[in-house]
């Protein structure tokens, strides 16, 4: 590896926390509501977009106007923060925190990159808000991934080049974010969601920085 790895922007939702479920949860009971074709297989193409990009890849061909567009988000959107009510910090997911902790006892920079407007409120029940040193969420940008622009602000927030950042991802779309800006990709899930990620780990818990950091295989 030609650069030295100075910094991890982690992604939240199916990384830190499994916030991934609730995101599902709440675009099958509109999806129910509204007699929208859906399900638990057609929810993993929908990983790490943006909300609206969400609902518009959850329709398909289906056309709606802009109010109902508006409207379905925002129902959406209520159903997931209610979903959040009773979360606390048992609700990071096995290993993640360490994952951070690990990170930073080898003097790596720490940051979230999200897609979520939602993150900020994520972290705050988790209490993890403190643990990074910068935060890229859905409002930091204006194209969601899988365009470069949320890690590459991230790297800017850190003052870290992005070539020198490793991405840690759950999600097609984010792992292809990642490449795009040209930071090494750490994919954790199935080989058919992340397996075109730098690295591959079947979950958090599994991610082992000696072997990112060397540049060896998993
Ligand atoms: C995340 C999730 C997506 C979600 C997106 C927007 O990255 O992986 O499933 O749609 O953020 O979240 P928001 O909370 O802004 O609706
Ligand atoms: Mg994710």
């Amino acid at each position: 590896m030609s650069e030295p790895l100075r910094a991890v922007v982690f992604d939240l939702d199916g990384v830190i926390t499994d916030t991934a479920e609730q995101h599902y949860l709440g675009w099958q009971r509109l999806a129910d509501e509204e007699g929208l074709p859906f399900d638990r297989e057609a929810n993993e193409s929908l990983r790490g977009l943006s909300r609206r990009e969400s609902l518009l890849a959850l329709l398909g061909d289906r056309e709606v106007d802009e109010a109902t567009l508006e409207e379905w988000m925002t129902r959406k959107n209520d159903y997931y923060v209610a979903s959040l009510a009773d979360m606390s910090p048992a609700d990071a997911l096995p290993g993640a925190v360490e994952l951070v902790d690990d990170a930073k006892a080898r003097s790596l920079r720490v940051a979230i990159g999200s897609s979520s407007r939602n993150a900020r409120l994520v972290l705050d029940k988790l209490q993890l808000t403190e643990a990074f040193d910068a935060i890229a969420d859905g409002n930091s940008v204006e194209r969601a991934k899988p365009a470069p622009d949320l890690f590459l602000e991230a790297a800017r927030l850190l003052d870290v080049a992005p070539q020198a950042c490793v991405v840690v991802e759950d999600a097609t779309s984010g792992v292809d974010a990642a490449l795009a800006a040209g930071m090494v990709a750490v994919g954790v899930g199935p080989q058919d969601r992340v397996g075109h990620a730098t690295f591959r780990f079947d979950t958090p818990a599994d991610v082992d920085l000696d072997v990112v950091l060397a540049g060896g295989t998993a």
